[in-house]
């Protein structure tokens, strides 16, 4: 058994093989832009680049893992995911794991379109499929919420958010283990947490438009916004099921 992981050198892929290395002896290849930037004894490297399509080697692959890419154009990473699924084809990979994000079919967050429509070329390509449809990360929070003051729109929505690393972990489960074929796991935290209850007296209620003004990105206002409109509000069971305990806490990342 052969497993392949993209995006390798990135934090939740990274996380993805450490997880795997400990809990499995098949073979771990990495498929990675820069073979510079990774070295873990034990793991084949393969380049690939999704905007190049000819570098891309699944050759002997059973379980694929695809870490989403990070470019801002959604219509960009549309198609360096379709690359990957095409060659995922091409190489007769044996089942294909995608790390998506919650309810990606009918999200209002500008980020599922990406997602969705990646989604359904896998659907389309007729490879056995895994969808890990992840949360949001806690880390993307910490930041904010350790400033002096913490201005955000969110209001009072909450965030069943969870630490990159139990993603990371369930990953590993899902490519260690047998079963998974074209299941779609809704991946949250065990609990919810809101700007206002962690911030307390450091919280500001502020618009979208005065985070526009102070300069944030219009993609990480549009987060924003689906927090205040309980898009990531929902707990689900999968995770824990996936990892076997309660995800870590954000409390835990914030040092309380
Ligand atoms: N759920 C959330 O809250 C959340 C938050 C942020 C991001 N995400 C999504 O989850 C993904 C993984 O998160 P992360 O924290 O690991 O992000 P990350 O640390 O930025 O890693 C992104 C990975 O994608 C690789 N990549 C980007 N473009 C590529 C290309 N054209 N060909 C091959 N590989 C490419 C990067 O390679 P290089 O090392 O060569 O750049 C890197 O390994 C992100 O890419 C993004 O889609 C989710």
């Amino acid at each position: 058994m052969t497993i392949l992981i993209t995006g390798a050198t990135g934090q939740l892929g990274g996380g993805v093989v450490r997880h795997l290395l400990g809990r499995t002896d098949e073979q771990v290849i990495v498929s990675v832009r820069n073979p510079a930037k990774f070295d873990v004894p034990g793991v084949e490297v393969r380049h690939g680049d999704f905007d190049a399509p000819e570098t891309l080697d699944f050759r002997g692959v059973d379980k694929l893992l695809i870490v989403s890419a990070d470019a801002h154009d959604s219509d960009v990473r549309i198609q360096q995911h379709a690359n990957a699924v095409a060659k995922a084809v091409e190489h007769s990979v044996g089942h294909v794991f995608y790390t998506s994000i919650t309810d990606a079919d009918t999200s209002t967050v500008g980020a599922a379109v990406v997602h969705k429509a990646t989604e359904q070329i896998i659907r389309d390509s007729g490879l056995p499929f895994t969808f890990l449809r992840n949360g949001m990360y806690h880390e993307n929070y910490l930041g904010a919420l350790t400033g002096e003051t913490v201005a955000v729109s969110t209001k009072d929505g909450r965030v069943a958010s969870a630490a990159r690393d139990d993603f990371a972990l369930a990953a590993a489960v899902a490519l260690a283990t047998d079963g998974h074929v074209n299941q779609t796991y809704e991946l949250t935290g065990s609990t919810t947490w809101s700007f206002p209850e962690l911030a307390g007296d450091r919280f500001r209620d502020v618009s979208d438009d005065d985070l526009i003004a102070a300069g944030l990105p219009p993609f990480v206002v549009d987060f924003f916004v689906a927090i205040r409109n309980g898009v990531f509000a929902q707990v689900r069971p999968d995770l824990e099921k996936l990892i076997g305990r309660p995800s870590t806490p954000i409390e835990s990342l914030l040092g309380k």
